[in-house]
């Protein structure tokens, strides 16, 4: 797309709450000491996106740009990025400010230039594709901070030999496909997780050993009988579907070998949201405040991805769909993924 004249950059801009999301072109920012310019190729969308442009969640003024994944080049550093740090020229994938910084335009990924902070950025080595690097930074960074919302420590490691099975509710999802991974690949859970039939083989794939369709009636009963054949103890899970629902805490409770299991929470928790005895559910979050967040994503971002996507220990999932039209197809892909029913796919848009 013929998108940058001097000093400008191409970028679909949200004028006013509601939307919709409008092409202009917008001087290019330079990045601060701490910051990264990066050239951006693809573009993936989120939840959080469409409830930014339906809503203003997290917006304090408009015009605003959303977005929260891309993939891209870096173009220029900010003069106090250390040297260790993605030189220019290099790919990579960043997780965009959009929401901490309240939609400032600078920092949204929906543009062809965005300013990302140096420590939300990881390499990608040359196999990784720029629309398969873009799915992964709001999913990565999800599934870390779950399972630090629940206490687990970043080197938590079990043996086949500890029995400690996890269940990922909604393992084929973006935030539960990533997480399926962590937990079987690092932690070394027995992983069990929930999907749609057709994406049995596909969680597995992650490192799930058993699959139960969420669609069946007795799914509680079945992970239950399932998790004592194989010796199991549930003390945890992850939460990672639209809704929050009660099985997962059910599961939990009965399976658990600890006083209080826990449950991390992907979606929005409220006073109806469920709640069963002897198991806590918390909402996730990244730890408080700037500096723990940052020290979060430095590990996330500039060391854990990066390795993995080398080592091949992380694999992109679930799978990207490009959203034909550039920028220009934002609004389309946010309206196809707010309408529900994605399943296993990150829609994107390249630039
Ligand atoms: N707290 C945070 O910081 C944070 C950050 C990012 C996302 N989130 C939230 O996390 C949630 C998941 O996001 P995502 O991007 O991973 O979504 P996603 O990619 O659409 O995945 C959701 C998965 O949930 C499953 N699912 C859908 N309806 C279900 C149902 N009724 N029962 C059981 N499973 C169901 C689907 O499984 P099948 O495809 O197998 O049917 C789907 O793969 C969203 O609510 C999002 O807003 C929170």
């Amino acid at each position: 797309m013929a998108s940058y004249t001097e000093g400008q950059h191409l970028a679909a801009m949200l004028l006013s709450k509601g939307g919709p999301l409008t092409l202009c072109h917008r001087p290019t920012p330079t990045p601060g000491p701490n910051e990264l310019l990066i050239a951006v190729h693809a573009v993936a969308f989120n939840p959080v996106d469409g409830y930014q442009r339906n809503f203003g969640l997290f917006i304090s003024s408009y015009p605003a740009i959303l977005g929260s994944d891309v993939a891209g080049v870096v173009l220029s550093a900010g003069s106090a990025v250390a040297a260790s740090a993605p030189p220019p020229g290099t790919r990579v994938t960043a997780f965009a400010a959009a929401f901490f910084e309240q939609g400032n335009p600078d920092y949204g990924a929906l543009q062809t230039r965005v300013i990302v902070p140096v420590e939300n950025v990881a390499p990608i080595p040359d196999a990784v594709s720029f629309q398969d690097a873009a799915m992964l930074p709001m999913a990565v960074s999800t599934a870390w901070a779950g399972w630090y919302t629940i206490g687990l420590p970043r080197d938590t490691k079990y043996t086949a030999a500890d029995k400690k099975g996890v269940l990922v509710w909604g393992g084929a999802g973006s935030v539960g496909s990533v997480a399926v991974q962590i937990a079987a690949r690092l932690f070394g859970f027995v992983v069990y997780a929930t999907a749609s039939e057709k994406n049995h083989a596909y969680v597995k794939s992650l490192g799930a050993s058993r699959v139960f369709d969420y669609k069946n009636a007795g799914v509680v009963e079945e992970i239950v009988k399932a998790a004592k054949e194989d010796g199991l103890s549930i003390d945890v899970a992850y939460h990672a579907t639209p809704q929050n629902f009660k099985e997962t805490l059910d599961v939990v409770k009965t399976l658990k070998f600890v006083e209080t299991g826990k449950v991390a929470m992907a979606a929005p928790m409220d006073e109806n949201s469920p709640k069963v005895e002897g198991v806590e559910a918390k909402f996730v979050l990244n730890p408080e405040g700037l500096e723990a967040r940052k020290e979060q994503f430095r590990f996330v971002y500039n060391d854990w991805l990066k390795e993995k996507l080398v080592s091949g220990d992380l694999v992109p999932s679930p799978k990207a769909r490009v959203v034909e039209g550039g920028l220009g197809s934002a609004n389309k892909a946010l309206d196809e993924l707010m309408k529900g029913g994605i399943s296993s796919e990150k829609l994107l848009v390249e630039t």
